[in-house]
């Protein structure tokens, strides 16, 4: 088989960005250890108090933007030389894209995006620029940022697991895998895929993936040379 013909499937989560200068959510320094996610991360929370959680995505952006992709984001991009690569993220920042990456299924939302409150479907980008409140999106309904919020259903779950059916190889990198549906994708591997986890610590999952413990953008670009030969 070409090596073209061999699909690759990277499984990212906040740990992957956590060397460009972004927060993770569960880290002794992350964000949900300074923050409660019930008062910015669920629809209700928005209904509750829109400048509160348009303050937190609109500093999240900011942040998101003077990011930089670190070595393990350019690695995945490398792939793409050699194999067909989809990336699936729990990241609602662009560092993958920026890297080069053509193949970026967001599961949780894009900081770069906003969207109507009714409809999912109704997005725009707005690049780095703040959201206000009473700002309306074209159906009337109160714009918001395009990012999945706890309780709310994951629109990529589906295109996801197909992906990760399909794939040869599957490259799970910075994520304490909490949260599900994501969390579940791992499940969906064939059993004749190779399998690899890198992660800074231990994550408990039973999965029947390799586990390489240390910095992602130590160890991704160590596994990218490998497996390009
Ligand atoms: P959950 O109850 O599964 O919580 C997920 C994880 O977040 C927990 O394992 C816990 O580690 C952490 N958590 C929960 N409450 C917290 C708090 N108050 N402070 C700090 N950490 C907390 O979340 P959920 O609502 O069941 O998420 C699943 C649903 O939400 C699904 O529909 C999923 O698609 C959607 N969703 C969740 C997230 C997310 O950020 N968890 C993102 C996108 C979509
Ligand atoms: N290299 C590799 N792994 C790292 C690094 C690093 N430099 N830094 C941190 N990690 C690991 C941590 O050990 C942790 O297991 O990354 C993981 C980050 O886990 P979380 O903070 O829970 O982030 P994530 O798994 O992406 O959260 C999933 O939860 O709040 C929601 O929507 C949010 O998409 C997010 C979802």
């Amino acid at each position: 088989m070409n090596q073209q013909a061999i699909k690759i499937v990277i499984i990212s989560g906040a740990g992957i960005s956590a060397e460009s200068g972004l927060a993770t959510f569960r880290d002794p320094d992350g964000l949900w250890q300074q923050y409660d996610l019930e008062d910015l991360a669920t629809p209700q929370a928005f209904a509750r108090n829109p400048a509160l959680v348009h303050r937190f995505y609109n500093s999240r952006r900011i942040q998101a933007a003077k990011a930089e992709p670190n070595a393990a984001h350019l690695a995945i991009a490398k792939l793409e030389q050699a194999f067909n690569v989809v990336v699936v993220t729990q990241n609602v920042d662009d560092l993958h894209e920026r890297a080069g990456s053509s193949k970026v299924l967001h599961l949780h939302g894009k900081l770069n995006e906003a969207r109507s409150s009714k409809n999912p479907n109704l997005i725009e980008v707005i690049g780095q620029r703040e959201l206000k409140v009473g700002e309306l999106a074209a159906d009337g309904s109160a714009l918001r940022p395009n990012i999945v919020w706890f309780g709310e259903d994951v629109p990529a779950m589906q295109p996801a697991i197909r992906e990760i059916k399909s794939a040869d190889k599957i490259l799970v990198v910075g994520t304490s895998l909490q949260v599900y549906p994501a969390a579940s994708l791992l499940f969906y591997a064939r059993d004749d895929a190779e399998k690899v986890l890198i992660n800074l610590e231990a994550t408990d999952t039973d999965a029947g993936y390799q586990f390489i413990q240390g910095k992602a953008a130590t160890e991704v670009p160590k596994l990218v040379k490998k497996w390009l030969g």
